[in-house]
């Protein structure tokens, strides 16, 4: 493998960071996470308080598998917090993580979104919905395919097509319409878009307030942090610009996708890891990952927020998430043989 400079300036943040005797002190437990810190610092703060356990955080946006890989038998990490079941199953392919076992989690987590060996576990779901302006779209219901229809026709907006969350869209219809037909799809797509595909996904929600475009693709929980952002309030402009449209709920659901936690394959914290990825399968967790994440929570029993209520209620899916990870690699070369991130060429 090939370490690259940047890699190895990483490194000796991370040594600095997460300190060398703090990372097998007692007490600790080191959490390298591709989610931001904002959604996940609520449930370590409830965790540190029922349990004492201090824990450090190493934020990533990118190449978390390739860091653990580099540092080895000495790797601090002890938990990976991701979303996205391809990066969970990369995470287990690439052999940084471990099998877990455990009565308490395997209670708390169906079946279905649990790795069979024990090596990821959902915590969350999210649906991949489509936000449309309130002012100029008139219907109040949509599919995905429709989104190729030249009816919408510079209309529409979305980030990145090789970013994870439409990788896995697009891996969804792969497996719905096979490739060929996905690809007319993309390209129809790629034509009705406003602009090149940029920003994440609540800009897509500032776009349609700004009238750029009237439909876009983003996340279900993102409308309820735009709607509650005291830091940021004119996110609630750009939440109150859109409604939520759940696609495909008269035919086979809206696309959803998982966050979720793995054990890493050298955890040195390897008990409070396990104390830590039980508490996040259970109640109170899963409480505030609907009430301040405005995720689905996976434990059953546990009511989404209010606010996610408002939007409808969500039909998801029900492929299996392994079937996402098996076409992610042919979606994400779809979307370079397509050029989606050109922006349209008709
Ligand atoms: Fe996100």
């Amino acid at each position: 493998m090939q370490i690259s400079k940047a890699l190895i300036g990483a490194l000796s943040v991370a040594t600095a960071f997460l300190g060398s005797t703090a990372a097998h002190a007692e007490g600790e437990v080191n959490i390298y996470s591709y989610r931001q810190p904002e959604l996940i610092q609520p449930l370590l703060d409830a965790f540190t308080k029922e349990t004492g356990i201090t824990t450090n955080v190493l934020f990533l946006d990118k190449g978390l598998v390739e860091r653990i890989q580099a540092e080895g038998a000495n790797s601090p990490a002890d938990v990976i917090l991701t979303v996205d079941i391809s990066r969970l199953t990369e995470a287990k392919d690439a052999g940084v993580t471990q099998p877990v076992v455990n009565e308490t989690i395997n209670k708390d987590i169906p079946e279905h979104f649990r790795d069979p060996d024990g090596n990821w576990f959902g915590l969350t779901t999210r649906g991949r919905v489509v936000y449309a302006s309130k002012e100029r779209v008139a219907q109040d219901e949509i599919t995905y395919e429709d989104l190729a229809n030249p009816k919408w026709k510079g209309k529409i907006c979305t980030r990145d097509g090789q970013h994870s969350y439409n990788v896995g869209l697009f891996a969804s219809m792969i497996a719905h319409h096979g490739e060929a037909e996905t690809e007319k799809w993309l390209a129809g797509l790629r034509d009705n878009l406003a602009r090149k595909p940029d920003g994440g996904d609540r800009d897509q929600a500032k776009a349609i307030f700004a009238g750029e475009c009237d439909v876009a693709l983003g996340n279900s929980y993102y409308v309820g942090r735009m709607m509650t952002n005291e830091k940021e309030p004119e996110q609630k402009d750009w939440a109150a610009a859109i409604k939520v449209l759940f696609p495909n709920a008269k035919d086979r659901g809206t696309h959803v996708n998982i966050s979720g936690m793995a054990l890493a394959k050298n955890a040195p914290n390897k008990e409070n890891a396990l104390k830590l990825m039980e508490f996040l399968s259970e109640g109170e967790a899963q409480k505030i990952y609907a009430e301040q994440v405005f995720e689905y929570p996976v434990l059953p029993g546990v009511e989404t927020s209010e606010v996610v209520k408002s939007f409808g209620e969500i039909k998801p899916d029900t492929l299996p998430l392994a079937k996402i990870a098996a076409n992610r690699k042919k979606a994400s070369e779809l979307v370079d043989k397509v050029g989606y991130n050109e922006g349209p060429q008709d």
